[in-house]
This record gives C-alpha cells, sequence and structure tokens, in this order.
C-alpha cells in the first residue's frame, strides 16, 4: 500500500490506518454493538497482511478494551511486521457512564501509563489529545504529552477534533505533529481552511469516519439502520435516521456506479476520496472483520481521475442541495 510521511515526523503511514472504535465493543455509552475479540484480532491480522502499517485506537473505546485487543493482536505479530500505534487519551468514565473531557496533567500521564500496559508496549508513537475539552486546559494537556515525549514514553505528538485557533495556541509549546479530524464526502468542515492551515504547518491529517460510519460503505440499508441494537450509538446519531438517512442512501445510490465502473467497492471510493487532497496523511478505516478490511484498504492505492472527481462534485452538490432544503436540522456529533 502506498505510504505518506506524517506531517513533520518521520513516520511513514500507510494510506489507510486500522481503526478500533467498534473493536471496544458495546459495553460502554459509546459502543458499537456486539463484538467478537477473536474477529477483531483476525481482521487487525489480516490489515497487516493487506499492508496496512499502523492502527489507530483511544483509551476510551470500550473504556479500554479496544487497546487491550491490539495488544493480544500485537503478540503474534513478528518483530519486523509490528504495525505503528496511535493512541488517545483525554476522554474517561464519569458518573453513570457518562464520557467526560479530562486535560488535566496527572490525568494525562497517568492515561499513559494505562495504554502503555494495555498495549504490552513500551512506546507510544503517536500520542494524541483526542478532544479539546475543557477549553482551557489544552496548554496543560499539551504540555503533559509535550514531556512524555521527552521521556521518551511517546515518539511524536498530535490531537484531534481541534480547530485552528487551538492548534495555533499550542504550536508554541510544541509543534503539532498531526490532527485527526472527521472528513468524509458528509462531512467537509475540515475544507474550510483546516487542511491548508495543516498543509502550511507541516501538520499531518489522519482523517476519520471516512466512510461515514459505515454509511458510505454501500452496506447500509433502511432496515439496518432501523435494526441498530441500543448499544450500537449509531442508533441515536440523527445520520442514520430520517430524514437524513434517505439523503445519505440516494447519495450513495448515486456514487456506486463510479466504483462499479472500477471493480471497486463503494468503501473504496469513499476512502479514495478524502486521500484526493494531497495534505492528507490517511484515512483511519473502522474495521470489524476480516472481510471487511479486505473490502477497504485496497482504496488506499485507488488514485482517483479528475472525470472521477468531478462526477463525485456533482453529486455532492446535489446532496448539498437537497440538506439545504431540509432546512435546520440537527446532523449530529461525530
Ligand atoms: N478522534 C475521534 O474523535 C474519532 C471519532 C471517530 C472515529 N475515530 C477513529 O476513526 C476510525 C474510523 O472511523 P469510524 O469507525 O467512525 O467510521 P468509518 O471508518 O467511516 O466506518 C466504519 C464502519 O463501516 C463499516 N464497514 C467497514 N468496512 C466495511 C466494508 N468493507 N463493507 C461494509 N461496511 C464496512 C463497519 O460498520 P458495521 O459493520 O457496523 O456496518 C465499520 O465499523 C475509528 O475506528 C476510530 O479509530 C476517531
Amino acid at each position: 500500500m502506498q505510504t505518506r510521511q506524517l506531517g513533520y515526523s518521520d513516520l511513514e503511514f500507510s494510506t489507510v490506518g486500522l481503526g478500533t472504535w467498534a473493536i471496544g465493543g458495546g459495553e460502554w455509552k459509546f459502543g458499537w454493538g456486539e463484538q467478537n475479540d477473536q474477529q477483531s484480532i483476525e481482521a487487525i491480522h489480516k490489515a497487516i497482511d493487506l499492508g496496512v502499517n499502523w492502527i489507530d485506537t483511544a483509551a476510551v473505546y470500550g473504556l479500554g478494551h479496544a487497546e487491550e485487543v491490539v495488544g493480544r493482536a500485537l503478540k503474534d505479530i513478528s518483530a519486523n511486521e509490528r504495525p505503528l500505534i496511535a493512541t488517545k487519551c483525554s476522554r474517561v468514565e464519569r458518573e453513570e457512564g457518562a464520557i467526560g473531557g479530562e486535560l488535566k496533567r496527572a490525568s494525562v500521564i497517568a492515561e499513559c501509563e494505562d495504554s502503555l500496559r494495555r498495549l504490552q508496549i513500551e512506546t507510544i508513537d503517536l500520542y494524541q489529545l483526542h478532544w479539546p475539552d475543557p477549553d482551557e486546559d489544552i496548554e496543560e494537556g499539551w504540555q503533559a504529552i509535550a514531556d512524555l515525549k521527552k521521556q521518551g514514553k511517546v515518539r511524536y505528538i498530535g490531537v484531534s477534533n481541534f480547530n485552528r485557533a487551538q492548534l495555533e495556541r499550542i504550536q508554541p509549546i510544541h509543534p503539532v505533529a498531526s490532527l485527526q479530524p472527521p472528513y468524509s464526502m458528509i462531512a467537509r468542515d475540515v475544507e474550510d481552511d483546516l487542511l491548508d492551515f495543516c498543509g502550511r504547518e507541516k501538520i499531518g491529517v489522519i482523517c476519520y469516519s471516512p466512510m461515514g460510519k459505515g454509511l458510505l460503505t454501500g452496506g447500509f440499508t433502511r432496515d439496518r439502520a432501523a435494526n441498530l441494537p441500543s448499544n450500537d450509538h449509531r442508533s441515536r446519531d440523527p445520520k442514520f435516521q430520517e430524514p437524513l438517512l434517505s439523503l445519505n442512501l440516494n447519495f450513495v445510490e448515486r456514487l456506486q456506479p463510479i466504483a462499479d465502473a472500477q471493480n471497486r467497492s463503494m468503501a473504496e471510493l469513499a476512502i479514495a476520496w478524502v486521500l484526493r487532497r494531497p495534505e492528507l496523511t490517511a484515512a483511519i478505516v473502522g474495521v470489524r472483520t476480516p472481510d471487511q478490511i479486505a473490502g477497504t484498504a485496497p482504496g488506499g492505492n485507488w488514485n482517483l481521475s479528475e472525470a472521477e472527481i468531478a462526477e463525485i462534485d456533482k453529486a455532492i452538490s446535489a446532496r448539498d442541495e437537497a440538506l439545504a432544503e431540509l432546512g435546520d436540522i440537527d446532523s449530529g456529533r461525530v
């Protein structure tokens, strides 16, 4: 698989990274329903066979469970094939299962130790602040992970879900190696100016939910959306409910022939589309089974033609118009 340099770092990331949110399972507030750990491990091994050379996880996914599963998967991989590991801190469990932001130094340092233990590794390749929450503590949290880098516990440091003003506040404390924002054909806010800014500042961009949490894979139906179990957080996400659901499914139907013409999957098209931007280092692709990564990984090697991009742009404009006609509706947080 193609690789790209992560921002100013010396890390070369495959254009598809393996996302482990769903691998955390359904036992917490933002779960993805039941998940079989053995299948998760097989999916991780399959991804590596397919050329994926890095994994994105987070302490909060399954409240530590995703990191534990990654740690178990790593045990069976020889040292020269070991993927790079990116994880995140700063989302913690509060009373009654609520999830909140915590950027105080002592918490960030303790979270890093916990992640190293669960992952069973000595150094985290990329350590990220998961959310800029609470905003007034971002400098404290950033200084804490900069110190972890100095101590050799982590190799590079980045952030997720930060806006430009927040990036500008922390850059002088320590250069930011990467930003992890949402980006897909149905979530394009980063195009406003964050991508340009990151390109100029040599901040790598590793985007999440490139397939709209599964909506852009061609595998989603009205029936599936209506029957999402209550421990799958997507059952509460407006994108998976009317009127947005029909808007999104019609959009996919319009795009499917572009993928079919190249004998590729719709999921690959969604991934190739975000990767058309040179500021992108990689797309983080959510995985639950070996078959899923087999259906998505080739998207990391698909360079869309100008004609294909123009055709997709037309479909995006049509969706934007239909969305505007719906008026002011809640399109949900990521
Ligand atoms: N930093 C953050 O705040 C943040 C937020 C969100 C995500 N992330 C990271 O980014 C990763 C990716 O984002 P995401 O998981 O939200 O969304 P995504 O990659 O857009 O979608 C992933 C989902 O698509 C479905 N899928 C995957 N391969 C498929 C295939 N070949 N055919 C059909 N369906 C397929 C699976 O769901 P089903 O099997 O259930 O259909 C899978 O869980 C996460 O795992 C996580 O590591 C980070």
